[in-house]
């Protein structure tokens, strides 16, 4: 997988082996790092992907009074599917204007450029009520013909920034009421999963949510969350 998706930049870039590319890349600081890091990353992703997930988000947001704000961290939010799954939730949950602000990242920027246009092919909301289309997408015509745009509503509740979640960079100043990891820490070690899960734990809220993978188990946390649901967490 690794020799696939790198050869692409050795094309790109006009070198013919891999340490001439990582030899250029170690001693060039420009935007092939960046390029790299796209290359390797896998965004699989969809629309209310593990649905029950959306189903305990939104009793979730009920359970308050109406008016509270709400702030929410999608952390690995590849091409906007679960972002954007995330504010319909809320706008059905909370009403049209609901006080709730997301914050969307990747370590991507090819995806995360992708999720700030919100444009998707037809095929990628198959499934979705007619009722889901019909509030929050809009559907291309003439030469978009085939395509959907999300509603500018949905977009204007999301900021979409970069966050390395294994850098201990993160730039947030208020905590969380929810938290979105999913399907992503599969891809770190044990030892990093663990520094992972202290870092949204201390950006959560007491009590608050974190929503994690259907591979995802981070039982031996304990003393961090405590299991809710199948792969719901609450901070403790
Ligand atoms: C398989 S997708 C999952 C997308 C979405 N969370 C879902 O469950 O449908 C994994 C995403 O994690 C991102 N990612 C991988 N490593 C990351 C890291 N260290 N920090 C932030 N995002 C990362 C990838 O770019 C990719 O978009």
């Amino acid at each position: 997988m690794v020799y696939s998706r790198l050869s692409r930049r050795l094309r790109e870039t006009g070198h013919t082996s891999f340490n001439d590319y990582l030899g250029w890349l170690e001693s060039h600081d420009g935007n092939e790092w960046q390029e790299f890091v796209n290359a390797l990353t896998t965004n699989l992703t969809s629309f209310f992907r593990e649905s029950h997930h959306f189903d305990i988000f939104s009793a979730h947001l009920r359970s308050r009074p109406a008016g509270s704000p709400w702030s929410v961290w999608c952390s690995a939010a590849s091409t906007g599917e679960e972002p954007y799954s995330i504010v319909m939730t809320a706008m059905e949950a909370l009403g049209n204007n609901p006080s709730f602000k997301l914050t969307a990242s990747d370590i991507d920027s090819r995806v995360l450029a992708t999720a700030a246009q919100g444009v998707y092919r037809l095929e990628s909301i198959k499934g979705l009520s007619q009722e889901r289309l019909q509030r929050f997408f809009l559907r291309g015509k003439g030469s978009n013909a085939g395509m959907v745009r999300v509603k500018p509503e949905l977009g204007r509740m999301i900021d979409f920034i970069s966050v390395n979640l294994i850098r201990d960079d993160w730039p947030f100043r208020e905590p969380f009421d929810v938290v979105f990891c999913r399907n992503v820490m599969i891809y770190f070690d044990g030892p990093t999963q663990r520094r992972v899960l202290e870092r949204i734990h201390r950006v959560l809220k007491p009590g608050g949510m974190l929503f994690v993978g259907h591979a995802e188990n981070f039982s031996e946390s304990r003393d961090l969350f405590t299991l809710r649901g199948k792969t719901v967490y609450e901070r403790r």
